[in-house]
């Protein structure tokens, strides 16, 4: 069975775009693959967070997943700091990693820019410990987004280069996940574009009722059809996406046809809209305040997910030593 290997950054809640999209993947290929999904706290050390912050971040994460359907007993579920071995490897390979390449990477110049106080070593390796996190479980494949796409090619490069250094076929040269065009895409609430964590447009599965309310009746729309059977604006037809994973189907046609026939009145979908969204969201945000709230639950599955992932960890670095030239005396 092939591997996949993904992080997730602790920061920032799970919304509805993140759940029909990067978590049904990881649902589809817990099913097929042999996966390792960690919670990417080493990396998070880039931005410097507190110790509170940070632990509670990494928790909060880690339930939302949970809830959201990650099951610790298909996949490997692990604290990426619980496996130190990371850390080890991303050391062996920051010594064939230049410093050239890394400045010319586009997340480091764009975190260079959005930090210059604070432009640290971390920042800068900071896809060499993406390629130790994926390379040390041989991974096949990885699940990207158009951001990351550069990161795993630095990735693939670094493994190759470790290849080709030591004259070995050792390390598995992962490949980008394709998901081809299965990928539901949620819109914002502000009438144009996707739903994302820092534009402030989203709702979180773990947000209350009276704030999503709030939200979606802010939402952008704009001063209604005028003609029969007119095309939909794009926040019209955003409001028509999220309603698509949310609603029934007789509500959906019902509020087209109001829109046909020129006699919809927003409010009245906004609410219905809201209903539909709370209606959805309520049992998992019910699952998430469990789960966060069952620190023995959390536990127990930490630790199943940093035994299974040390082991894949450590016999990758063990092997790597050996390669390398570490010899016991
Ligand atoms: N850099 C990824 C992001 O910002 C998170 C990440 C860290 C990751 N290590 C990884 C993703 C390994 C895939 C594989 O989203």
């Amino acid at each position: 069975m092939e591997t996949v290997v993904s992080g997730i950054r602790p920061t920032g809640n799970l919304h509805l775009g993140n759940y029909f999209g990067a978590v049904r993947n990881f649902l589809k290929m817990q099913e097929n693959y042999n996966c390792y999904f960690f919670i990417a706290d080493y990396h998070s050390l880039t931005t410097h967070p507190n110790p509170k912050d940070l632990h509670g971040n990494v928790k909060q994460v880690l339930a939302e997943y949970l809830a959201a359907g990650l099951d610790p007993e298909k996949s490997t579920i692990y604290i990426q700091s619980d496996v130190p071995a990371v850390a080890e490897l991303t050391l062996l390979l920051n010594m064939n990693a230049y410093l050239g390449e890394l400045e010319r990477t586009t997340s480091f110049k764009d975190k260079a820019r959005q930090q210059p106080e604070n432009v640290n070593a971390g920042l800068l390796t900071y896809p060499v410990l993406m390629a130790a996190d994926i390379i040390i479980h041989q991974a096949h494949k990885v699940p990207v987004g158009k951001d990351q796409e550069q990161n795993l090619e630095m990735t693939r490069k670094f493994a190759s280069r470790f290849n080709r250094i030591y004259k070995q076929d050792y390390f598995n040269i992962p490949r980008p996940f394709n998901f081809g065009d299965e990928l539901i895409k949620i819109p914002g609430l502000d009438g144009s574009g996707k739903m994302g964590k820092s534009e402030n447009n989203g709702i979180f599965l773990a947000e209350d009722p009276k704030s999503i309310r709030k939200k979606v009746m802010r939402a952008v729309t704009d001063s209604g059809p005028t003609e029969p059977n007119s095309p939909l604006s794009e926040p019209i037809a955003n409001l028509f996406t999220i309603m698509e994973v949310v609603s029934k189907e007789e509500t959906i046609e019902f509020f087209k046809e109001e829109y046909s026939k020129c006699s919809i009145r927003y409010g009245d979908l906004k609410k219905q809209l809201a209903k539909d969204i709370i209606e959805f969201t309520t049992p998992i945000r019910e699952k998430i305040e469990a789960i966060a709230s069952d620190e023995q639950y959390l536990s127990k599955v930490a630790k199943m997910g940093r035994e299974k992932a040390m082991e894949s960890a450590e016999k990758t670095v063990r092997e790597v030593r050996e390669i390398i030239g570490f010899r016991p005396f």
